[in-house]
């Protein structure tokens, strides 16, 4: 069997201008809500990234009526979905998968999904959204590896307040709630862009939802929602991961397709760590010549700074002058990359929740793995600043998010290409046997 795998040869600085795909995170979302509408979505700016492929083909086994229009447009029509109960084998791929329970009890009243898979952070419990469907009048029970939701008479509006700020859980909870009775209000409420881009999907068509993106969100029940049209925002991630890897090659990049708005919390650790940037309407400029600087860095719900930034940035300062503190609040183990980065040279030193990065001069190509997405990510950065070749295995977990992620390093200049070749452990096996 063949094996894709990434080379990258550092040393390059970073120059000219890429266009960001649409927000994963909301296409992950949007997709399985539109299980709750009747009739056709069309729905633009996808991503085309793995997880949406595989989130596209669980909805075609539900029966989904799925054409592609262009590159990054799709019409999804579940107007005669005949199945509620979700194939576990391709559920386990992806974290998102939990939308579908939230989308399938809204419009059925009854879900049969398989525990959801994705990055593995640790422990990645899911009571808060059953906290919400039950509060909806739903019964939950998880066996078997299966999550089976049903509420033979169904939802009725209610008010959930949230243990702790979960993305997953406030977007679930929403799409369980549009078509229920009366009003859902979900307080303490997690306020990331994507979650505003749900709500405005579901309010384009025909859905009452109000306060997305702040800690409130109230829905009004509607009987059903209409077909239409929806542009997904830009990619937030992705945006963020290309500023933190020109700060750390240096380099002067013109980032497309944007809103800065969303932005802000990255664009201002950036420009501690010494990047000069400039906002335009829907782009930024991000270019960095002088010394890189040592920050401190904690992750925290919307609008502090993104989890899903905090391997990119660890990643840009193993360079800095100084020592940089980052501490991760939001999940209990996203440091597991960071042996495969001290395999190039870098100094850091984690303890529980906090990672010390200590500045040093030069960091050397080496074989590395992408544990997780983001992971993968911090992977290139550190490959991009590093003498010789790097060369990164289990990319796969980095195409889940980023579409053509190496095309746009390399149009920037950079020396990254993707390559097949035989799986070493497979060739090892014999010698083992
Ligand atoms: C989403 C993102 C992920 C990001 C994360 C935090 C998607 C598909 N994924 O994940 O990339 O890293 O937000 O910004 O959008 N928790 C509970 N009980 C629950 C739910 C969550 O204790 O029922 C805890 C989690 O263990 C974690 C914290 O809450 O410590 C935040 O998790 P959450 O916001 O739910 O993350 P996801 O929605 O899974």
């Amino acid at each position: 069997m063949l094996v894709e795998k990434y080379s990258v040869c550092g040393g390059n600085r970073l120059y000219g201008e890429i266009n960001i795909s649409g927000a994963k995170n909301a296409a992950v979302a949007i997709i399985p809500a539109t299980v709750l509408v009747d009739g056709p979505c069309r729905i633009e700016n996808v991503p085309k990234i793995s997880d949406v492929t595989a989130l596209l083909t669980i909805m075609r086994e539900f029966g989904a009526n799925i054409k592609l229009i262009n590159d990054s447009t799709i019409e999804i029509d579940c107007s005669k979905i005949r199945n509620t109960k979700a194939p576990y084998e391709l559920i386990r791929k992806i974290r998102a998968s939990y939308y579908l329970i939230g989308a399938l009890l809204g419009r059925y009243r009854c879900a049969e999904v398989g525990m959801p898979g994705g990055c593995d952070f640790g422990v990645r419990p899911i009571d808060q959204h059953v906290k919400g469907f039950e509060s909806l009048g739903a019964k939950v029970d998880i066996k078997n590896g299966f999550i089976h939701a049903t509420a033979e008479n169904g939802l009725k509006g209610t008010n959930v307040y949230l243990d702790i700020v979960s993305v997953g859980a406030t977007i679930n909870i929403m799409l369980a709630s549009v078509l229920a009775s009366g009003q859902t209000i979900i307080e303490n409420a997690a306020k990331e862009p994507h979650i505003v881009d749900v709500a405005n999907f579901l309010n384009s068509m025909g859905a009452d939802v109000k306060g997305a993106g702040t800690d409130v969100i109230k829905v009004r029940g509607v009987p059903t929602l209409k077909g239409g049209s929806y542009a997904i925002i830009p990619d937030q991630i992705e945006a963020g991961t290309f500023m933190a890897a020109v700060t750390a090659t240096g380099g002067d990049i013109l980032i497309k397709n944007i809103i800065p708005k969303h932005l802000e919390c990255i664009t201002a650790k950036l420009s501690e760590m010494g990047a000069i940037i400039e906002e335009f309407d829907d782009s930024i400029r991000v270019r960095r010549d002088g010394a890189l600087n040592r920050v401190n860095i904690k992750t925290l719900p919307y609008p502090g700074f993104p989890t899903d930034m905090q391997p990119q940035l660890v990643a840009a300062l193993i360079l800095a002058n100084g020592t940089s503190i980052v501490t991760e609040s939001v999940w209990e183990n996203r440091y597991r990359y960071i042996d495969e980065l001290k395999r190039m040279g870098a100094k850091i030193q984690v303890d529980g929740k906090v990672a010390i990065i200590e500045g040093v001069q030069k960091l050397t190509g080496a074989p590395v793995r992408a544990w997780d997405l983001r992971a993968g990510a911090a992977m290139i950065i550190a490959g991009l600043t590093a003498h010789g070749y790097t060369e990164i295995e289990d990319v796969l977990h980095i195409e889940r998010g980023y579409e053509n992620i190496v095309e746009k390093f390399a149009s920037l200049g950079a020396d990254i290409k993707r390559f097949e070749c035989p799986d070493e452990e497979e060739i090892a096996e014999p010698l083992k046997a």
